[in-house]
């Protein structure tokens, strides 16, 4: 399955249920939200999830991306990316999460072929109607507390969680999904049953809301035998740009990928909220290709990833502005590096740089330390 018949399997196997298929939001959400970036499928959605009607009703599904700055760190390894896609289905509040819960295993086994001897769940101990659920479904539990309850921040809707897991080890299965990484999670079925109040209780909310979300990307590796999210299709333009090793270029790939995202959604690099975290994935993208080739350019980067990405996330761009938008971001911090180069230079003749010296150029010049790593080699 392609990343295309995968969604079309996720969207259609709902639409036949009575859901309403919705177009997916902007990375940047509207004025006055308390979040930067939209970091996960039920984002746009919460003022339904607290109780407003929704124009489309009771019954949604769509493709949202989301960006997550939290694991930027992690990226390189087999998982993570910055910007990603979640498949999502809302209930809100028409059907209990007990239907959820069989859907989401009929759509696993008949929708994606896959073999149920290969899923596993874990589930929140005090969530009784999820864990009959999958006992009648005949799928191994896994009992937890505080990973199995999600929230989208410190208030609004929150409740205990089902999470799915399929094996991806070879040979059969072993352990559980807390005791064996080989065990991938790739759909979370959120019974929203309560609502985090600013003082800290929670509020029942009945009847339930039910909010899932599928990692599409996550998913892509399952269905197509994939170790890394890297391997699947959805990022087949993106291979054999720069000889780079595998943890450099699964890097630049997932930041150059998200900022042309980012920058599709009308987004500009500066020094603050959104702008410098496009600032911070265009620097950390020339940071690592020139830390073994400093003549490498993103005026080389050619354009069908850039023209794959716009297409893919639907983004109201052409090719040209993302370039240019590149282009200007790499000359800018070409010329800070240049004037910084002499000003650490010149910190360095009197010995090795100390935390104070970081500090000083940083706080005095605008260069932070990994930068200054970068300068003086
Ligand atoms: N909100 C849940 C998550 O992000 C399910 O959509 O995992």
């Amino acid at each position: 399955m392609n990343v295309d018949d995968t969604v079309r399997t996720f969207i259609d196997f709902y639409r036949d249920r009575g859901h309403v298929p919705i177009p997916g939001h902007s990375l940047v959400p509207p004025p006055g939200d308390p979040v930067l970036f939209t970091t996960s499928g039920m984002h746009p959605l919460t003022p339904y999830l607290e109780g407003d009607r929704h124009p489309q009703g009771r019954r949604l599904v769509d493709v949202q991306r989301c960006l997550r700055t939290t694991d930027l760190d992690e990226v390189g390894d087999d998982t993570h990316l910055t910007v990603f896609e979640m498949l999502g289905s809302w209930s809100l509040g028409d059907y209990p999460g007990t239907q959820s819960l069989t859907w989401g295993y009929q759509l696993l086994r008949d929708g994606f072929g896959i073999e149920p001897g290969r899923l596993h769940v874990t589930v929140h101990e005090q969530d009784e109607p999820s864990r009959e659920t999958w006992e009648r479904l005949g799928v191994p539990i896994e009992l937890t507390t505080d990973e199995n309850w999600w929230s989208n921040g410190p208030t609004g809707p929150c409740g205990p969680d089902s999470e799915i897991f399929v094996w991806t080890g070879d040979g059969p299965p072993t352990g559980t999904p807390t005791t064996d990484e080989r065990w991938t999670e790739v759909w979370n079925h959120v019974m929203m049953r309560y609502r985090r109040l600013e003082d800290g209780t929670l509020r029942p909310v009945e009847p339930e809301n039910i909010d899932t979300g599928m990692g599409l990307e996550r998913m892509l590796t399952v269905l197509q035998g994939k170790r890394s999210v890297f391997e699947t299709d959805v990022f087949r333009p993106w291979t054999g740009l720069w000889e780079l090793d595998e943890p450099d270029r699964r890097r630049v790939v997932d930041h150059l990928r998200s900022g042309i995202v980012v920058i599709g959604d009308g987004v500009r690099p500066s020094n603050t909220r959104h702008g410098y975290v496009l600032r911070r994935l265009v620097r950390r993208t020339l940071t690592t290709l020139w830390r073994t080739d400093p003549t490498r350019t993103l005026g080389d980067l050619p354009s069908e990833p850039i023209e794959h990405t716009i297409d893919h996330f639907e983004l109201k761009t052409l090719p040209s502005p993302v370039r240019d938008v590149l282009g200007t971001e790499e000359k800018t911090f070409r010329d800070l590096l240049r004037r910084g180069r002499s000003v650490v230079s010149r910190r360095r003749e009197r010995g090795p740089l100390t935390d104070d010296d970081y500090r000083f150029l940083h706080d005095t010049h605008g260069l932070p330390r990994d930068l200054v790593d970068l300068i003086r080699g």
